[in-house]
This record gives structure tokens, C-alpha cells and sequence, in this order.
């Protein structure tokens, strides 16, 4: 199949090596890719989504696979369905279930699906309000999507009415908090659960946890997340269970609804809370990292299980009984500031481990870190903590100026 990868990072490279390992041969094509993505397929360096699918159309590609929630929010499904083609991923309207909290709040109440007390609002008063009927740790976030940045937890109720006034001020995000949403804390574990979805049907992978923190032991400023693995221990069947009828079936039962039925990956971030699943936050695609861990997990012809969910005529498939685990190595000043490019060495790959490159470009045949997180190094076995040595004997024969790592990804598994 000739197959187009919309995205330039860990997780795009994770998608496009996973279909290399089908058996069907794949003409793969990323837009616009990354310094490694090259040595899997072409890339694309085209930005406006009009002349991408006149691009897809042109190119004969038969199945276009969307990364990132912006290319999502910003319509890039609407336009290829437009020009028939094949897609996997939301519509614009679908996509609001991660581009707007209030949306997905709103949704959520209505649909009967447990989720933290909450109101919206563009009014401080009214917000001030609410943070005095909740406990002493008070959530507060701001409303459009601001890359994973614009969630505050705040340890006060003062805390939190400063930066919900903040926010309202648009002094802190802009535009994004012009609407905020406060939310009771909820004090549990948290789970990364994903389903391939066609609109109707589902079929869920194996539940995942990411390390949102920079540093060991959950500390420091939050980033995209600093490491993944799965399957994870702390989701037991039941649990499982409970999330596909309370969480899965409803949503999509829900989307259809309101007319926007849902194609594509659901990514439900649950806080589970003695036992009970409620959900902190809707993605409408893959996590990054948890995808460069989700993608050896999956048996069978991947290019085809994705195109038979963006037909919406999804088939069940089988997972890996393994696990993986990923170790995110990223840039010198990651998250703060960009870093100077820096040249990558790896010594050996050891078996039952490979790289998903993320933040890399590439310059007179060699790679270079080029800011962020630079790569995932990836480990499988048969149990967690099989793959997380091979993941971390990977990430010893990684080098680059400035590279810096969590050393205990997988904690709560082990
Ligand atoms: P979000 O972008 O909404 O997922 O929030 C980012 C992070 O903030 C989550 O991964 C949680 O760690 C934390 N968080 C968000 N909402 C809550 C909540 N209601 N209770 C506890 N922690 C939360
Ligand atoms: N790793 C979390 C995310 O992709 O949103």
C-alpha cells in the first residue's frame, strides 16, 4: 500500500517502522517527517492540507494515518474525505473531544461517564465560586490546547483563584484560557488507555502509563512525557472491563449522536480512584511515548487493521502477550528552552530492542539531536522488567552532548 504519515515525531517513526514489519510491502511517505523517517519511506515537506491530498491523490496513496491533535483540530480529515480519500483519524467536529475541555466536560456530563466535578467558564466570580466548594487541592485548566501545558494544580484555594484569574486575563495562555475549566483533584494512579476505533466499533491495545514529570520519582516541570510502558500490572481485567462499558462503548455511542461518530485512536487518560475509572482527558490520537511502546504490541497486518477502521469495517486483531517499555532521551534543555544540535552515536542495538527517532534531523548522512525529546529507546520481554533492562542496555549505547534520562520508567510495574 502506499501509505502517508502525517507527523514528525517518536510517534510517526514508531508507526512507519511497525508497517515496515507487515508483510505487505508498503510505499511509505511522511508529512514532513524527521531526520530518520527518511530511512523508512520519503518525506513530504508540504504544510497547507489542500495541497497535501492533492498530493495523497496524485501519489496514489490509498491510506493516510494523522499523528498529531493539530493537524486533527484543524481539519486535515475533513479536507482528505473531501477529496476521497482513505484516512484514519477524527473529523474536525470529533476532534473536539481533545481540541476543547469544555466540549469534552459537556460530553461527558451528558453521557453519564464518571469523570472529576467540574464547571467552565469565562467569568472569575463564578469560578471563584466553585474553587470554594472544593477541597484544598483544586484543579484549574485552561481550555483550548496548549501542548499539555495549560493544566495547573493548584495547593491552595488562593492558589487557584490567582491562576484562573490569570488565565481568564489571558496573561498566562493567550486565547486558550479565555474559558477555564475547574475541576475537583482526584487522588489515584493514572493509565493511558487506547482504543482503534471506526466510528462504531473498537478494539482496545493494551493499557499503557506514561512519566509525564522530567525527573526520577515523578519530580519536576511537566513535558511530554519522559518514558512509557505496557502492559501495565495496575490495569487488571475487570478494570479493563469496566473502562470498554463505561468509558468506550458510551463515547462512541455518544459521538454518533451528535453526529460526529468517531474514526480513529481514543485515548482515554483515566485517573483510577479505589478501583474506579474516571476519565481525566480525551485524546483523539496516539500518546507520545505510549505509542512507540503500543506499536510491538500489535500482531498482524497493521496497514490493514488501520484502513479497515478509517473504512469503518475495523476487524479484531491480536496482541503481543509481551511488554515494552520506552526510556524518552531527550535534548540538553528539553523542556525549557531548544538545545544546540548535537551529533547522535549508538554503539549496538542488542536484540529484543530498537529506537523510535523523534527530534532529530539529519546532516551529511549523519543524525543529529535537534531539540525536545530525541529518540525513545525500546525494550521487549516477557515481563516488565525484562524489557526495561533491554531498554535501558539500549539507552547506555546511546550518546549525545547533553542527553538526559529518566532511570526509573516502569516504577510503578516493578
Ligand atoms: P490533562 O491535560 O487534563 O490530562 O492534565 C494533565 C495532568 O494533570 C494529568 O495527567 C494529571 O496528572 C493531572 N490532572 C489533571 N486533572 C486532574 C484532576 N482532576 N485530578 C488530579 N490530577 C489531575
Ligand atoms: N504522552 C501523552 C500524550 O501524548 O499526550
Amino acid at each position: 500500500m502506499n501509505i502517508l504519515i502525517i507527523g514528525s515525531g517518536g510517534r510517526e517513526y514508531a508507526i512507519g517502522l511497525r508497517l515496515t514489519q507487515d508483510s505487505q510491502k508498503h510505499n511509505l511517505f511522511f508529512a514532513p517527517g524527521n531526520g530518520a523517517t527518511s530511512n523508512l519511506g520519503q518525506n513530504v515537506d508540504i504544510k497547507d492540507f489542500n495541497e497535501l491530498a492533492k498530493f495523497a491523490l496524485n501519489s496514489k496513496i490509498e491510506l493516510t494515518i494523522v499523528g498529531p491533535e493539530n493537524a486533527l483540530s484543524d481539519g486535515v480529515v475533513d479536507i482528505f474525505k473531501a477529496n476521497n480519500l482513505n484516512i484514519f483519524g477524527p473529523t474536525k467536529s470529533a476532534a473536539r473531544l481533545e481540541s476543547s475541555k469544555a466540549y469534552m466536560k459537556e460530553f461527558l456530563a451528558k453521557n453519564g461517564i464518571k469523570t472529576a466535578k467540574f464547571i467552565n467558564t469565562n467569568s472569575y466570580e463564578e469560578a471563584a465560586k466553585f474553587i470554594d466548594s472544593l477541597g484544598d487541592i483544586v484543579v484549574v485548566k485552561a481550555d483550548g490546547l496548549c501542548a499539555g501545558k495549560g493544566v495547573i494544580i493548584a495547593k491552595s484555594k488562593d492558589e487557584a483563584k490567582k491562576a484562573a484569574k490569570d488565565m481568564l486575563s489571558g496573561k498566562s495562555f493567550g486565547e486558550a484560557g479565555s474559558r477555564v475549566v475547574i475541576e475537583e483533584f482526584l487522588d489515584g494512579f493514572e493509565l493511558s488507555f487506547f482504543a482503534i476505533c471506526d466510528g462504531s466499533n473498537f478494539v482496545s491495545l493494551p493499557v499503557a502509563q506514561d512519566h509525564k514529570r522530567l525527573l526520577d520519582g515523578d519530580e519536576g516541570p511537566n513535558t511530554g512525557g519522559m518514558g512509557a510502558y505496557a502492559p501495565s500490572p495496575l490495569a487488571d481485567e475487570n478494570l479493563i472491563k469496566r473502562v470498554q462499558k463505561e468509558i468506550i462503548e458510551p463515547t462512541l455511542k455518544g459521538m454518533q449522536d451528535e453526529n460526529a461518530p468517531f474514526c480513529g485512536v481514543l485515548f482515554v487518560g483515566l485517573m483510577v480512584v479505589n478501583g474506579v475509572p474516571y476519565v481525566l482527558e480525551f485524546n483523539v490520537r496516539f500518546g507520545d511515548p505510549e505509542c512507540e511502546v503500543l506499536m510491538p504490541l500489535i500482531k498482524g497486518e497493521l496497514g490493514e487493521i488501520l484502513r479497515g477502521a478509517a473504512l469503518g469495517r475495523l476487524n479484531k486483531f491480536d496482541l503481543d502477550d509481551g511488554y515494552a517499555v520506552g526510556v524518552v532521551l531527550a535534548s540538553k534543555d528539553y523542556p525549557y528552552k531548544s538545545s544546540p544540535l548535537a551529533k547522535i552515536a549508538v554503539d549496538n542495538i542488542p536484540q529484543n530492542s530498537h529506537i523510535a527517532y523523534a527530534g532529530v534531523s539529519l546532516k551529511d548522512g549523519d543524525l543529529y539531536a535537534s531539540g525536545g525529546r530525541v529518540l525513545v529507546a525500546i525494550g521487549k520481554g516477557s515481563s516488565v522488567k525484562e524489557a526495561r533492562d533491554r531498554a535501558y542496555d539500549l539507552a547506555k549505547n546511546i550518546k549525545f552532548d547533553g542527553m538526559q534520562y529518566r532511570k526509573d520508567i516502569g516504577y510503578q510495574a516493578l
